[in-house]
Protein backbone atom coordinates (compact mmCIF):
# COMPACT_ATOMS: atom_id res chain seq x y z
CA UNK A 1 0.00 0.00 0.00
CA UNK A 2 2.47 2.26 1.05
CA UNK A 3 4.57 1.63 -2.53
CA UNK A 4 1.71 2.70 -4.24
CA UNK A 5 1.00 5.85 -2.05
CA UNK A 6 4.66 6.89 -2.83
CA UNK A 7 4.32 6.55 -6.56
CA UNK A 8 1.66 8.38 -6.48
CA UNK A 9 3.38 10.91 -4.77
CA UNK A 10 6.60 10.35 -7.02
CA UNK A 11 4.64 10.79 -10.51
CA UNK A 12 2.87 13.86 -9.35
CA UNK A 13 6.05 15.41 -8.73
CA UNK A 14 7.29 14.33 -12.06
CA UNK A 15 4.44 15.48 -14.03
CA UNK A 16 5.12 18.99 -12.24
CA UNK A 17 8.72 19.71 -13.57
CA UNK A 18 6.74 19.62 -17.41
CA UNK A 19 9.90 19.13 -19.25
CA UNK A 20 12.53 19.34 -16.67
CA UNK A 21 14.73 21.38 -14.52
CA UNK A 22 16.71 22.10 -17.33
CA UNK A 23 13.80 23.03 -19.39
CA UNK A 24 12.63 25.00 -16.61
CA UNK A 25 15.85 26.80 -16.21
CA UNK A 26 15.94 27.77 -19.72
CA UNK A 27 12.41 29.40 -19.72
CA UNK A 28 13.18 31.34 -16.49
CA UNK A 29 16.25 32.84 -18.11
CA UNK A 30 14.34 34.07 -20.71
CA UNK A 31 12.74 36.11 -18.03
CA UNK A 32 8.83 33.95 -18.80
CA UNK A 33 7.32 32.21 -15.63
CA UNK A 34 6.88 28.68 -15.58
CA UNK A 35 3.09 27.67 -16.54
CA UNK A 36 2.56 27.08 -12.68
CA UNK A 37 3.93 30.02 -11.44
CA UNK A 38 1.52 31.69 -13.71
CA UNK A 39 -1.43 29.36 -12.32
CA UNK A 40 -0.28 30.44 -8.43
CA UNK A 41 0.21 33.95 -9.51
CA UNK A 42 -3.79 34.06 -11.50
CA UNK A 43 -5.70 32.21 -9.03
CA UNK A 44 -6.49 32.15 -5.42
CA UNK A 45 -4.30 30.24 -3.02
CA UNK A 46 -4.52 26.56 -2.36
CA UNK A 47 -7.49 26.89 -5.21
CA UNK A 48 -6.15 24.66 -7.98
CA UNK A 49 -7.34 21.33 -8.41
CA UNK A 50 -5.70 20.00 -11.04
CA UNK A 51 -7.02 17.21 -13.35
CA UNK A 52 -5.43 15.20 -16.45
CA UNK A 53 -1.76 14.92 -14.70
CA UNK A 54 -1.11 11.85 -15.85
CA UNK A 55 -2.09 12.00 -19.82
CA UNK A 56 0.73 11.42 -22.23
CA UNK A 57 1.14 11.95 -25.91
CA UNK A 58 0.67 8.89 -28.07
CA UNK A 59 2.11 9.76 -30.81
CA UNK A 60 5.16 7.42 -32.27
CA UNK A 61 6.44 9.71 -35.47
CA UNK A 62 10.01 11.75 -35.83
CA UNK A 63 11.26 11.35 -32.41
CA UNK A 64 7.85 11.39 -30.52
CA UNK A 65 8.53 7.50 -29.37
CA UNK A 66 11.02 8.32 -26.79
CA UNK A 67 8.84 11.74 -25.01
CA UNK A 68 7.62 10.05 -21.93
CA UNK A 69 5.69 13.48 -20.54
CA UNK A 70 3.24 13.56 -18.12
CA UNK A 71 0.65 15.89 -18.60
CA UNK A 72 1.74 16.72 -21.98
CA UNK A 73 2.88 20.13 -21.70
CA UNK A 74 -0.51 21.98 -20.81
CA UNK A 75 -1.72 22.07 -17.38
CA UNK A 76 -5.12 21.95 -17.01
CA UNK A 77 -7.92 22.33 -14.05
CA UNK A 78 -10.44 24.54 -12.16
CA UNK A 79 -9.56 26.92 -9.51
CA UNK A 80 -10.69 30.20 -8.11
CA UNK A 81 -10.28 33.93 -8.80
CA UNK A 82 -11.16 36.24 -5.76
CA UNK A 83 -13.54 33.74 -4.65
CA UNK A 84 -15.12 32.71 -8.13
CA UNK A 85 -14.50 29.70 -9.51
CA UNK A 86 -12.80 29.18 -13.56
CA UNK A 87 -11.66 26.73 -15.07
CA UNK A 88 -8.11 27.19 -16.70
CA UNK A 89 -5.31 25.89 -19.00
CA UNK A 90 -1.97 26.85 -18.99
CA UNK A 91 0.40 25.71 -21.74
CA UNK A 92 3.90 24.41 -20.57
CA UNK A 93 6.84 25.49 -23.21
CA UNK A 94 9.63 23.57 -21.47
CA UNK A 95 7.45 20.33 -23.20
CA UNK A 96 8.03 20.58 -26.91
CA UNK A 97 7.72 24.31 -26.80
CA UNK A 98 4.24 23.90 -25.52
CA UNK A 99 3.42 22.64 -28.69
CA UNK A 100 -0.12 21.46 -29.13
CA UNK A 101 -0.83 17.92 -29.54
CA UNK A 102 -3.97 15.31 -30.46
CA UNK A 103 -3.44 14.84 -26.16
CA UNK A 104 -3.40 17.59 -25.33
CA UNK A 105 -5.65 19.77 -27.05
CA UNK A 106 -8.14 16.52 -25.69
CA UNK A 107 -7.36 18.31 -22.29
CA UNK A 108 -7.72 21.89 -23.16
CA UNK A 109 -11.43 20.38 -24.88
CA UNK A 110 -12.12 18.72 -21.75
CA UNK A 111 -11.82 21.52 -19.63
CA UNK A 112 -13.43 23.58 -21.70
CA UNK A 113 -17.13 21.54 -22.12
CA UNK A 114 -16.97 21.24 -18.36
CA UNK A 115 -16.66 24.84 -17.88
CA UNK A 116 -19.62 25.28 -20.28
CA UNK A 117 -21.50 23.06 -18.23
CA UNK A 118 -20.93 23.94 -15.23
CA UNK A 119 -21.34 27.45 -16.13
CA UNK A 120 -18.10 29.05 -15.39
CA UNK A 121 -15.14 31.56 -17.23
CA UNK A 122 -12.56 29.81 -18.91
CA UNK A 123 -9.08 31.19 -18.65
CA UNK A 124 -6.25 30.42 -21.29
CA UNK A 125 -2.32 30.94 -20.98
CA UNK A 126 -1.11 30.73 -24.16
CA UNK A 127 2.97 29.81 -24.47
CA UNK A 128 2.94 27.79 -27.83
CA UNK A 129 5.25 26.71 -30.67
CA UNK A 130 1.97 26.07 -32.14
CA UNK A 131 0.73 22.88 -33.61
CA UNK A 132 3.13 19.89 -32.70
CA UNK A 133 4.99 19.70 -35.85
CA UNK A 134 6.06 15.89 -35.70
CA UNK A 135 2.26 15.07 -35.27
CA UNK A 136 0.71 16.21 -38.75
CA UNK A 137 -2.87 16.51 -38.92
CA UNK A 138 -3.63 15.08 -35.52
CA UNK A 139 -2.42 18.40 -34.11
CA UNK A 140 -4.25 20.68 -37.09
CA UNK A 141 -7.31 18.52 -35.68
CA UNK A 142 -6.50 19.29 -31.94
CA UNK A 143 -6.84 22.90 -32.79
CA UNK A 144 -9.89 22.71 -35.38
CA UNK A 145 -11.66 21.03 -31.80
CA UNK A 146 -10.47 23.81 -29.77
CA UNK A 147 -11.77 26.48 -32.23
CA UNK A 148 -15.17 24.57 -32.35
CA UNK A 149 -15.47 24.95 -28.14
CA UNK A 150 -14.35 28.37 -28.51
CA UNK A 151 -17.28 29.23 -30.84
CA UNK A 152 -20.03 27.32 -28.87
CA UNK A 153 -18.50 28.71 -25.50
CA UNK A 154 -19.08 32.15 -27.14
CA UNK A 155 -21.44 33.97 -25.59
CA UNK A 156 -22.29 31.03 -22.95
CA UNK A 157 -19.16 31.54 -20.86
CA UNK A 158 -16.45 34.39 -20.54
CA UNK A 159 -13.30 33.42 -22.36
CA UNK A 160 -10.20 34.96 -21.69
CA UNK A 161 -6.85 34.55 -23.76
CA UNK A 162 -3.39 35.29 -21.63
CA UNK A 163 -0.62 35.44 -24.51
CA UNK A 164 2.44 34.68 -22.47
CA UNK A 165 4.92 33.58 -24.85
CA UNK A 166 4.59 32.36 -28.75
CA UNK A 167 1.27 32.25 -30.43
CA UNK A 168 1.57 31.76 -34.12
CA UNK A 169 -0.11 30.39 -37.13
CA UNK A 170 -3.62 29.00 -36.95
CA UNK A 171 -3.26 28.65 -33.08
CA UNK A 172 -3.97 32.60 -33.04
CA UNK A 173 -7.92 32.08 -33.96
CA UNK A 174 -8.61 30.44 -30.65
CA UNK A 175 -7.53 33.43 -28.85
CA UNK A 176 -9.08 35.62 -31.72
CA UNK A 177 -12.61 33.96 -31.39
CA UNK A 178 -12.22 34.29 -27.12
CA UNK A 179 -13.92 37.73 -25.72
CA UNK A 180 -10.82 39.05 -24.40
CA UNK A 181 -6.76 39.01 -25.20
CA UNK A 182 -4.53 40.31 -22.49
CA UNK A 183 -0.38 40.61 -23.79
CA UNK A 184 2.60 41.16 -21.84
CA UNK A 185 4.87 43.91 -23.42
CA UNK A 186 8.31 41.97 -25.08
CA UNK A 187 7.62 38.44 -23.99
CA UNK A 188 4.62 37.41 -26.00
CA UNK A 189 3.33 37.76 -29.23
CA UNK A 190 0.80 36.78 -32.15
CA UNK A 191 1.07 36.47 -36.21
CA UNK A 192 -0.01 34.50 -38.54
CA UNK A 193 2.72 34.20 -40.71
CA UNK A 194 6.18 35.10 -38.88
CA UNK A 195 8.79 37.82 -39.73
CA UNK A 196 10.47 34.92 -42.07
CA UNK A 197 7.56 34.25 -44.27
CA UNK A 198 6.91 38.02 -44.59
CA UNK A 199 10.00 38.68 -45.96
CA UNK A 200 10.10 36.23 -48.21
CA UNK A 201 6.58 37.32 -49.41
CA UNK A 202 6.78 40.65 -49.41
CA UNK A 203 10.19 41.88 -48.75
CA UNK A 204 9.28 43.44 -45.18
CA UNK A 205 11.91 43.48 -42.75
CA UNK A 206 10.25 43.57 -39.22
CA UNK A 207 10.97 41.84 -35.39
CA UNK A 208 8.89 39.59 -34.13
CA UNK A 209 8.06 42.74 -31.60
CA UNK A 210 6.90 44.61 -34.21
CA UNK A 211 4.95 42.20 -36.17
CA UNK A 212 2.86 41.17 -33.72
CA UNK A 213 4.12 42.36 -30.29
CA UNK A 214 1.73 43.44 -27.26
CA UNK A 215 1.52 47.40 -28.67
CA UNK A 216 1.07 46.15 -32.24
CA UNK A 217 -1.42 44.56 -31.08
CA UNK A 218 -3.00 46.73 -28.37
CA UNK A 219 -2.58 49.80 -30.50
CA UNK A 220 -2.91 48.76 -34.10
CA UNK A 221 -4.60 45.86 -34.57
CA UNK A 222 -6.80 45.77 -31.95
CA UNK A 223 -6.43 42.01 -31.76
CA UNK A 224 -5.33 42.47 -27.77
CA UNK A 225 -7.59 44.34 -25.21
CA UNK A 226 -4.48 45.01 -23.05
CA UNK A 227 -0.75 45.18 -22.78
CA UNK A 228 0.58 45.40 -19.89
CA UNK A 229 4.66 45.47 -18.87
CA UNK A 230 5.06 42.01 -17.16
CA UNK A 231 3.07 38.68 -16.40
CA UNK A 232 2.74 39.97 -12.68
CA UNK A 233 0.90 42.96 -13.75
CA UNK A 234 -1.30 41.03 -16.74
CA UNK A 235 -2.40 38.35 -14.45
CA UNK A 236 -3.67 40.47 -11.49
CA UNK A 237 -5.56 42.51 -14.29
CA UNK A 238 -7.29 39.19 -15.10
CA UNK A 239 -8.13 38.24 -11.85
CA UNK A 240 -9.44 42.33 -11.59
CA UNK A 241 -11.40 41.19 -14.54
CA UNK A 242 -13.80 38.48 -13.28
CA UNK A 243 -14.85 40.83 -10.59
CA UNK A 244 -17.14 42.66 -13.46
CA UNK A 245 -18.06 40.26 -15.04
CA UNK A 246 -20.58 37.32 -14.61
CA UNK A 247 -19.84 33.51 -14.81
CA UNK A 248 -22.32 32.62 -17.66
CA UNK A 249 -25.06 33.90 -19.95
CA UNK A 250 -27.62 33.54 -17.45
CA UNK A 251 -25.63 35.12 -14.31
CA UNK A 252 -25.71 38.61 -13.69
CA UNK A 253 -22.20 41.03 -12.40
CA UNK A 254 -21.99 40.88 -8.50
CA UNK A 255 -23.06 44.17 -6.82
CA UNK A 256 -20.55 44.99 -4.20
CA UNK A 257 -21.22 47.60 -1.51
CA UNK A 258 -20.09 51.15 -2.04
CA UNK A 259 -19.78 53.72 0.36
CA UNK A 260 -20.20 56.88 -0.74
CA UNK A 261 -16.65 58.93 -1.07
CA UNK A 262 -16.33 62.43 -1.55
CA UNK A 263 -17.51 63.20 -4.78
CA UNK A 264 -16.27 66.54 -6.34
CA UNK A 265 -19.55 66.55 -8.52
CA UNK A 266 -19.64 70.51 -8.76
CA UNK A 267 -16.45 70.93 -10.49
CA UNK A 268 -18.20 68.66 -13.36
CA UNK A 269 -20.77 71.51 -13.93
CA UNK A 270 -17.46 73.38 -15.49
CA UNK A 271 -16.10 70.87 -17.82
CA UNK A 272 -17.67 71.23 -20.92
CA UNK A 273 -16.16 73.85 -22.72
CA UNK A 274 -18.19 77.14 -24.08
CA UNK A 275 -16.97 76.31 -27.45
CA UNK A 276 -18.77 73.53 -28.90
CA UNK A 277 -15.68 72.96 -31.13
CA UNK A 278 -12.73 72.65 -28.26
CA UNK A 279 -12.05 69.00 -26.85
CA UNK A 280 -12.17 68.20 -23.46
CA UNK A 281 -11.59 64.77 -21.83
CA UNK A 282 -14.34 62.36 -21.30
CA UNK A 283 -12.74 60.22 -19.19
CA UNK A 284 -12.53 63.07 -16.85
CA UNK A 285 -16.26 62.76 -16.65
CA UNK A 286 -16.61 59.52 -16.58
CA UNK A 287 -13.72 59.02 -13.39
CA UNK A 288 -15.65 61.47 -11.92
CA UNK A 289 -19.02 59.59 -12.05
CA UNK A 290 -18.34 56.25 -11.36
CA UNK A 291 -17.53 54.99 -7.78
CA UNK A 292 -13.79 55.72 -7.54
CA UNK A 293 -11.08 54.37 -9.25
CA UNK A 294 -13.64 51.78 -10.88
CA UNK A 295 -12.79 51.83 -14.52
CA UNK A 296 -10.80 48.99 -16.05
CA UNK A 297 -10.48 50.51 -19.69
CA UNK A 298 -10.22 47.94 -22.38
CA UNK A 299 -8.95 48.80 -25.45
CA UNK A 300 -6.51 51.78 -24.21
CA UNK A 301 -4.67 52.53 -26.93
CA UNK A 302 -6.78 51.21 -29.94
CA UNK A 303 -9.35 53.74 -31.39
CA UNK A 304 -9.19 56.03 -29.00
CA UNK A 305 -12.25 58.28 -30.09
CA UNK A 306 -14.39 55.85 -28.46
CA UNK A 307 -13.89 54.52 -24.63
CA UNK A 308 -15.00 51.44 -24.19
CA UNK A 309 -14.37 49.39 -20.33
CA UNK A 310 -15.79 48.47 -17.15
CA UNK A 311 -16.79 50.23 -14.22
CA UNK A 312 -18.63 50.15 -10.78
CA UNK A 313 -21.79 52.46 -10.20
CA UNK A 314 -23.49 52.51 -6.54
CA UNK A 315 -21.21 49.30 -6.29
CA UNK A 316 -23.00 47.93 -9.96
CA UNK A 317 -21.05 46.55 -12.31
CA UNK A 318 -21.70 48.68 -15.93
CA UNK A 319 -19.98 48.77 -19.13
CA UNK A 320 -19.19 51.93 -20.28
CA UNK A 321 -18.90 53.38 -23.55
CA UNK A 322 -18.18 56.80 -24.69
CA UNK A 323 -17.50 59.09 -27.38
CA UNK A 324 -13.97 60.69 -26.67
CA UNK A 325 -14.01 64.73 -27.54
CA UNK A 326 -10.52 64.65 -26.85
CA UNK A 327 -9.63 62.59 -30.17
CA UNK A 328 -10.51 63.04 -33.43
CA UNK A 329 -13.27 64.84 -31.95
CA UNK A 330 -15.04 61.46 -31.08
CA UNK A 331 -15.61 61.07 -34.68
CA UNK A 332 -16.71 57.17 -34.81
CA UNK A 333 -14.97 55.73 -38.02
CA UNK A 334 -14.24 51.97 -38.66
CA UNK A 335 -11.70 50.97 -36.06
CA UNK A 336 -14.36 52.97 -33.28
CA UNK A 337 -17.28 51.44 -34.34
CA UNK A 338 -16.15 47.56 -34.38
CA UNK A 339 -14.14 48.18 -31.17
CA UNK A 340 -17.54 49.48 -29.67
CA UNK A 341 -19.64 46.89 -31.10
CA UNK A 342 -17.65 44.07 -29.89
CA UNK A 343 -17.85 45.58 -26.44
CA UNK A 344 -21.64 46.15 -26.47
CA UNK A 345 -22.12 42.34 -27.37
CA UNK A 346 -20.07 41.12 -24.70
CA UNK A 347 -21.49 43.02 -22.22
CA UNK A 348 -25.24 42.27 -23.71
CA UNK A 349 -23.91 37.91 -23.92
CA UNK A 350 -23.66 38.23 -20.11
CA UNK A 351 -26.57 40.81 -18.63
CA UNK A 352 -23.87 43.54 -18.16
CA UNK A 353 -25.74 46.87 -18.08
CA UNK A 354 -24.60 49.64 -20.38
CA UNK A 355 -24.21 53.24 -19.82
CA UNK A 356 -23.28 55.34 -22.74
CA UNK A 357 -21.64 58.94 -23.20
CA UNK A 358 -21.96 60.55 -26.54
CA UNK A 359 -20.49 63.55 -27.65
CA UNK A 360 -20.02 62.53 -31.78
CA UNK A 361 -19.83 65.01 -34.51
CA UNK A 362 -20.82 62.24 -36.64
CA UNK A 363 -18.97 59.38 -39.08
CA UNK A 364 -15.66 60.19 -40.26
CA UNK A 365 -15.79 61.61 -44.19
CA UNK A 366 -13.42 60.42 -46.56
CA UNK A 367 -12.26 57.63 -49.06
CA UNK A 368 -10.05 55.84 -47.22
CA UNK A 369 -12.90 55.23 -44.93
CA UNK A 370 -15.63 54.86 -47.23
CA UNK A 371 -13.76 52.27 -49.09
CA UNK A 372 -12.96 50.25 -46.70
CA UNK A 373 -16.25 50.09 -45.56
CA UNK A 374 -17.25 52.42 -42.95
CA UNK A 375 -21.01 51.49 -43.76
CA UNK A 376 -21.31 48.18 -42.95
CA UNK A 377 -18.42 48.64 -39.76
CA UNK A 378 -20.34 51.80 -38.42
CA UNK A 379 -23.71 49.34 -38.92
CA UNK A 380 -21.85 46.96 -36.69
CA UNK A 381 -22.22 49.10 -33.40
CA UNK A 382 -25.77 50.36 -34.76
CA UNK A 383 -26.71 46.80 -34.94
CA UNK A 384 -25.13 46.08 -31.57
CA UNK A 385 -27.11 48.85 -29.75
CA UNK A 386 -30.02 47.64 -31.64
CA UNK A 387 -30.21 43.89 -30.42
CA UNK A 388 -28.88 44.62 -26.90
CA UNK A 389 -31.57 43.77 -24.19
CA UNK A 390 -29.62 44.84 -21.14
CA UNK A 391 -30.53 47.89 -19.24
CA UNK A 392 -29.12 50.66 -21.72
CA UNK A 393 -28.83 54.49 -20.62
CA UNK A 394 -27.22 56.87 -22.03
CA UNK A 395 -26.01 60.54 -21.63
CA UNK A 396 -25.69 63.15 -24.15
CA UNK A 397 -22.66 65.82 -23.10
CA UNK A 398 -22.32 67.63 -26.10
CA UNK A 399 -22.81 66.71 -29.86
CA UNK A 400 -25.58 64.16 -30.96
CA UNK A 401 -24.89 64.54 -35.08
CA UNK A 402 -26.60 63.18 -37.46
CA UNK A 403 -26.71 58.52 -38.11
CA UNK A 404 -24.51 58.80 -34.95
CA UNK A 405 -26.88 60.29 -32.45
CA UNK A 406 -29.39 57.66 -33.68
CA UNK A 407 -26.46 54.80 -33.40
CA UNK A 408 -25.17 55.97 -30.01
CA UNK A 409 -28.02 53.71 -27.95
CA UNK A 410 -31.02 56.47 -28.70
CA UNK A 411 -34.43 56.29 -27.17
CA UNK A 412 -35.29 55.02 -30.72
CA UNK A 413 -33.19 51.98 -30.70
CA UNK A 414 -34.24 51.00 -26.92
CA UNK A 415 -32.42 53.38 -24.86
CA UNK A 416 -34.44 52.76 -21.36
CA UNK A 417 -33.21 56.13 -19.75
CA UNK A 418 -31.19 58.51 -22.26
CA UNK A 419 -30.77 62.02 -20.20
CA UNK A 420 -29.10 65.41 -21.91
CA UNK A 421 -27.10 67.51 -20.35
CA UNK A 422 -28.37 71.43 -21.23
CA UNK A 423 -25.08 71.52 -22.84
CA UNK A 424 -26.32 69.06 -25.67
CA UNK A 425 -26.47 69.75 -29.27
CA UNK A 426 -28.94 67.29 -30.84
CA UNK A 427 -29.36 68.08 -35.08
CA UNK A 428 -29.12 66.26 -38.53
CA UNK A 429 -25.39 68.04 -38.86
CA UNK A 430 -22.66 70.14 -37.45
CA UNK A 431 -24.78 74.40 -38.23
CA UNK A 432 -22.16 75.46 -40.69
CA UNK A 433 -22.51 72.50 -42.58
CA UNK A 434 -26.06 72.48 -42.25
CA UNK A 435 -26.73 76.25 -42.78
CA UNK A 436 -24.17 75.49 -45.66
CA UNK A 437 -26.64 73.36 -47.53
CA UNK A 438 -29.89 74.21 -46.44
CA UNK A 439 -29.31 78.38 -47.33
CA UNK A 440 -26.72 78.08 -49.97
CA UNK A 441 -28.90 80.27 -52.27
CA UNK A 442 -29.37 83.01 -50.07
CA UNK A 443 -26.13 82.87 -48.79
CA UNK A 444 -24.89 83.19 -52.08
CA UNK A 445 -27.25 85.88 -53.04
CA UNK A 446 -26.71 87.90 -49.54
CA UNK A 447 -24.64 91.19 -50.03
CA UNK A 448 -22.25 90.23 -47.40
CA UNK A 449 -22.31 86.18 -47.54
CA UNK A 450 -20.33 85.81 -44.28
CA UNK A 451 -23.04 87.62 -42.36
CA UNK A 452 -25.53 86.27 -43.73
CA UNK A 453 -24.00 82.40 -42.88
CA UNK A 454 -23.48 83.88 -39.85
CA UNK A 455 -26.65 84.82 -38.96
CA UNK A 456 -28.09 81.47 -40.48
CA UNK A 457 -25.88 79.53 -38.27
CA UNK A 458 -26.16 81.47 -35.17
CA UNK A 459 -30.41 80.67 -35.98
CA UNK A 460 -30.29 77.49 -36.25
CA UNK A 461 -27.88 76.92 -33.05
CA UNK A 462 -30.76 78.56 -31.54
CA UNK A 463 -33.19 75.84 -33.07
CA UNK A 464 -31.47 73.06 -32.98
CA UNK A 465 -28.42 72.83 -30.87
CA UNK A 466 -30.03 72.29 -27.70
CA UNK A 467 -31.91 69.32 -26.12
CA UNK A 468 -34.94 70.53 -26.04
CA UNK A 469 -36.38 69.96 -29.23
CA UNK A 470 -35.54 66.31 -28.50
CA UNK A 471 -36.82 66.19 -25.00
CA UNK A 472 -40.26 67.68 -26.44
CA UNK A 473 -40.79 64.13 -28.62
CA UNK A 474 -39.62 62.43 -25.29
CA UNK A 475 -36.70 61.14 -26.88
CA UNK A 476 -34.96 62.21 -23.78
CA UNK A 477 -36.24 61.05 -20.77
CA UNK A 478 -34.78 64.07 -18.87
CA UNK A 479 -32.59 67.29 -18.91
CA UNK A 480 -30.12 67.10 -16.23
CA UNK A 481 -27.48 68.82 -14.54
CA UNK A 482 -24.17 67.12 -14.92
CA UNK A 483 -23.81 66.93 -10.74
CA UNK A 484 -26.95 65.62 -10.64
CA UNK A 485 -26.31 62.96 -13.11
CA UNK A 486 -24.08 60.37 -10.24
CA UNK A 487 -27.27 60.15 -8.56
CA UNK A 488 -29.88 59.78 -11.04
CA UNK A 489 -27.97 57.03 -12.80
CA UNK A 490 -27.18 55.02 -9.77
CA UNK A 491 -31.45 55.40 -9.41
CA UNK A 492 -31.97 54.59 -13.02
CA UNK A 493 -29.30 51.30 -12.97
CA UNK A 494 -30.90 50.07 -9.73
CA UNK A 495 -34.73 50.33 -11.30
CA UNK A 496 -33.33 48.66 -14.34
CA UNK A 497 -32.07 45.35 -12.37
CA UNK A 498 -35.55 44.12 -13.06
CA UNK A 499 -35.69 45.22 -16.45
CA UNK A 500 -36.99 42.37 -19.19
CA UNK A 501 -36.71 42.61 -22.86
CA UNK A 502 -36.48 39.71 -25.74
CA UNK A 503 -35.54 39.90 -29.29
CA UNK A 504 -37.78 38.19 -31.65
CA UNK A 505 -37.37 34.39 -31.97
CA UNK A 506 -34.60 32.79 -34.58
CA UNK A 507 -31.34 31.10 -35.34
CA UNK A 508 -29.27 34.32 -34.88
CA UNK A 509 -28.95 37.11 -36.67
CA UNK A 510 -26.61 38.27 -39.00
CA UNK A 511 -24.26 41.02 -38.06
CA UNK A 512 -22.88 43.52 -40.99
CA UNK A 513 -19.22 41.27 -41.05
C1 LIG B 1 7.11 20.62 -31.98
C2 LIG B 1 8.26 22.42 -31.18
C3 LIG B 1 7.39 23.30 -31.84
C4 LIG B 1 6.32 22.73 -32.59
C5 LIG B 1 8.85 24.46 -30.80
N1 LIG B 1 9.14 23.19 -30.57
N2 LIG B 1 7.77 24.56 -31.59
N3 LIG B 1 8.11 21.10 -31.26
N4 LIG B 1 6.23 21.40 -32.63
N5 LIG B 1 5.43 23.49 -33.22
C6 LIG B 1 10.23 22.68 -29.75
C7 LIG B 1 11.59 22.95 -30.34
O1 LIG B 1 11.95 21.94 -31.23
C8 LIG B 1 12.46 22.93 -29.10
O2 LIG B 1 12.68 21.61 -28.73
C9 LIG B 1 11.56 23.53 -28.04
O3 LIG B 1 10.22 23.39 -28.52
C10 LIG B 1 11.81 25.00 -27.82
O4 LIG B 1 11.82 25.66 -29.06
P1 LIG B 1 12.98 26.67 -29.48
O5 LIG B 1 12.89 26.85 -30.93
O6 LIG B 1 14.27 26.22 -28.90
O7 LIG B 1 12.52 27.96 -28.69
P2 LIG B 1 12.64 29.48 -29.12
O8 LIG B 1 14.02 29.75 -29.63
O9 LIG B 1 12.15 30.28 -27.96
O10 LIG B 1 11.64 29.66 -30.34
C11 LIG B 1 10.28 29.51 -30.17
C12 LIG B 1 9.56 29.44 -31.52
C13 LIG B 1 10.20 28.33 -32.38
C14 LIG B 1 9.72 30.78 -32.23
C15 LIG B 1 8.10 29.20 -31.22
O11 LIG B 1 10.30 27.14 -31.62
C16 LIG B 1 9.40 28.03 -33.60
O12 LIG B 1 9.50 28.77 -34.59
N6 LIG B 1 8.65 26.94 -33.54
C17 LIG B 1 7.83 26.52 -34.67
C18 LIG B 1 6.66 27.43 -34.83
C19 LIG B 1 5.76 26.95 -35.89
O13 LIG B 1 6.07 27.12 -37.09
N7 LIG B 1 4.71 26.27 -35.50
C20 LIG B 1 3.74 25.71 -36.40
C21 LIG B 1 2.84 26.92 -36.71
S1 LIG B 1 1.56 26.47 -37.72
P3 LIG B 1 14.04 21.13 -28.04
O14 LIG B 1 13.87 19.68 -27.89
O15 LIG B 1 15.12 21.53 -28.96
O16 LIG B 1 14.09 21.88 -26.76
C22 LIG B 1 0.41 26.04 -36.66
C23 LIG B 1 -0.78 25.55 -37.37
C24 LIG B 1 -1.95 25.60 -36.49
O17 LIG B 1 0.49 26.10 -35.52
C25 LIG B 1 -3.10 25.46 -37.39
C26 LIG B 1 -4.39 25.52 -36.69
C27 LIG B 1 -5.49 25.57 -37.65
Amino acid sequence: MKEKLEKLTALREAAKLGGGLDKLKAQAKKGKLSARERIELLVDEGSFEETDMFVKQRSKDLGLDKIDILGDGVITGFAKVNGKPIALFSQDFTVLGGSLSETNAQKICKVMEAAMKLGIPIIGLNDSGGARIQEGVGSLGGYADIFLLNTLASGVVPQISVILGPCAGGAVYSPAITDFVFMVKNLSYMFVTGPNVVKTVTHEEITFEELGGADTHASKSGVAHFAFDNEVETLQNVRRMIDYIPMNYKDRPEDITYSEKNHDLIKIDDLIPDSSNKPYDMKEIINLLIDSDSFMEVHKDYAQNIIVGFARIGGMSVGIVANQPAHLAGVLDINSSVKGARFVRFCDAFNIPLLVFVDVPGFLPGTDQEWNGIIKHGAKLLYAFCEATVPKVTVITRKAYGGAYDVMNSKHIRGDFNFAWPTAEIAVMGPKGAVEIIFKKEIAAAADPEAELNNKVNEYVEKFANPFVAAERGYLDGIILPHETRDKLIYVFNLLKTKVDTNPKKKHGNIPL
